[in-house]
């Protein structure tokens, strides 16, 4: 191969590996295995935080119900970090990203407190590294 074949060859190969992941944000997080969160990852007042800023900025379009089941239960061995992500880039739909960082986080404790995953002693850090080692388990899952 010529010094320029083979560096479009090599570039292609690139393109493959970086392109591979579908929905990388969904995916199963190599990073996060420590913890789940069935192990108390937030706390009770935080998730009563939580609450009510999800009254103040969501159940104009999410019902209360709406936070329990498939809406979390469909994050199921990814990290807490990319339905955080997500969440802070698109919620709330009329003006995205317009909570403190601290106010999603509260909201994610009050989501995995509706779900039935139990509350313990540290709220829940706001830092991506510290979402990204936790994942979504729930308490039927073997
Ligand atoms: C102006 C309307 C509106 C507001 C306010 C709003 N949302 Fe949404 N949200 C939507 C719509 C529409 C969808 C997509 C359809 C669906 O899943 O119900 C959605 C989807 C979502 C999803 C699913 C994302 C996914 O891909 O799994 C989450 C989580 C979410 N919203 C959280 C929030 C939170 C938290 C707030 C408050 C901070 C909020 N939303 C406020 C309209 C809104």
């Amino acid at each position: 191969m010529s010094g320029r074949a083979t560096r479009g060859f090599l570039l292609a190969l690139v393109g493959v590996v970086f392109a591979a992941p579908i929905d990388p944000l969904r995916a199963q997080d190599p990073e996060a295995e420590a913890r789940s969160t069935l192990d108390g990852v937030y706390t009770a007042e935080q998730a009563e935080r939580g609450r009510q800023s999800y009254m103040k900025a969501c159940t104009e379009c999410h019902a209360l119900a709406w936070a329990v089941g498939d809406v979390v239960r469909s994050w199921e061995g990814a990290s807490l970090y990319g339905f955080f992500d997500v969440m802070t880039r698109t919620m709330p739909e009329s003006n995205p990203g317009s909570l403190r960082r601290r106010e999603y986080v509260d909201i994610i404790a009050y989501m995995l407190q509706v779900n039935g995953m139990p509350p313990g002693e540290q709220a829940l850090s706001t830092g991506s590294s510290r979402l990204r080692q936790i994942i979504f388990r729930w308490s039927d899952t073997p």
